[in-house]
């Protein structure tokens, strides 16, 4: 029997993996590295502090054509959107990059009530809305039985609705109760895969060792997890990045929030330099290619660090694009870093987005925006 003409592959499977021409003076050392990033899903350790420590331009562009190709290839041009409401700006904790930290007295702070929250969410759906990401500092109010109260009253009216918590450390009984009552996602940075580096960032009794704890609880129950990191944050070296970056690779979240470390004025960082918007980019794209179905957001830090740098972010392998729903009177006080945005009616705000997605060739689409679960 001849061979058929066509094959049956799946697309995927017959597309070349690199085109050609792409940043045809990219380094043949840092090809090498990206491409067995991209094949294996990992590299040891030596080898992301090579690939960190000064890409070039072509580097870089090479990173971010192939990271973007597995993106369209994995979700299309389409564009993951999420409601962001920031329910309260307590916080307990004093991380010292952070604007709304215990010790910042001039941070006005600020509660919403669950029919605030609720209506919140009624606004988000009505335009499109899928996945509601319920955001806080570490706020005691919000006792287990309040937040589960929460959850359960969101899944129940939103049925086809994800939502996801970002409310920081709680005890493996909290986080199995907010499970049992409906949440799909948590979001908890790990901030640094570096023990001492993440010393220098927070206060004595906060760790790392704590911290990714909790990460690996809430993998356990069951939830869809998020780790990351800031790009750039103070005492940060090419070291901990690349850490970070196999900390990933180890773990294997299902979403990952990179963003550059952006100073507050009233914290003790105040006066150190912003992260790096193009490393931050890179990162991004080495992201996608060593976890191809990754949820990665283009995330708002990105955005306000740069004009433009949040659809750059979606180009360099990003999917997803989280904006806020909090009520905006409350949005000012709800400041991790200088400069963020506050300002913007919601759906001026999901149509500027949109629009600017659609130049660039992407749809932001109404979808809960599962991770495919494929994890390799
Ligand atoms: N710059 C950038 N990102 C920040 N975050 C907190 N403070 C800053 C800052 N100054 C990030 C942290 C946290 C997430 C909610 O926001 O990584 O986990």
């Amino acid at each position: 029997m001849p061979l058929p003409l066509i094959s049956e592959a799946p697309v995927a499977d017959v597309t070349p993996d690199v085109t050609p021409d792409v940043a045809p003076d990219v380094a043949p050392g840092s090809k090498r590295l990206i491409d067995r990033l991209s094949a294996d899903g990992r590299l040891p350790l030596a080898d992301f502090e090579t690939l960190l420590s000064s890409p070039s331009d072509a580097d870089r562009a090479y990173a971010r054509v192939r990271a973007a190709d597995v993106a369209q290839r994995q979700f299309g041009n389409r564009v993951f959107v999420r409601g962001l409401i920031e329910f309260s700006s307590h916080c307990r904790k004093d991380c010292l990059y952070c604007g709304i930290r215990k010790s910042n007295r001039e941070a006005e702070r600020y509660r919403l009530s669950p029919e605030q929250i609720l209506a919140c969410c009624a606004e988000g759906y009505r335009l499109g809305y899928r996945t509601f990401v319920l955001q806080s500092g570490e706020d005691a109010r919000y006792t287990t039985e309040v937040v589960t109260d929460i959850v359960r009253r969101i899944r129940a009216a939103y049925p086809d609705c994800a939502i996801t918590l970002s409310i920081g450390q709680r005890s493996t009984a909290a986080y199995q109760q907010f499970f049992d009552a409906g949440a799909d996602r948590f979001l908890l940075r790990h901030e640094t895969a570096d023990s001492e580096h993440y010393g220098r960032l927070h206060t004595a009794g906060q760790t790392l060792e704590s911290r990714l704890a909790c990460l690996s609880d809430l993998k356990e129950i069951g939830f869809q997890t998020g780790a990351g990191f800031m790009v750039g944050s103070p005492f940060q070296t090419v070291h901990h990045l690349a850490k970070d970056l196999v900390f990933l690779s180890e773990f294997r979240p299902h979403m990952v929030g990179i963003g550059p470390f952006l100073p507050h004025h009233r914290t003790p960082f105040g006066d150190q330099p912003a992260g790096s918007v193009d490393l931050t980019l890179f990162i991004l794209s080495l992201v996608r290619l060593m976890l191809p179905t990754v949820l990665l957001p283009a995330t708002t830090a990105l955005g306000t660090a740069r004009t433009g740098a949040r659809d750059a972010g979606i180009q360099a392998g990003a999917n997803v694009v989280m904006l806020n729903l909090s009520p905006p009177e409350q949005r000012p006080k709800y400041l991790l870093y200088d400069n963020k945005p506050v300002s913007g009616e919601v759906f001026e705000m999901t149509e500027a987005v949109r629009r600017s997605l659609s130049r660039i060739g992407y749809d932001i689409v109404v979808d809960r925006g599962d991770h495919p679960k494929e994890i390799r």
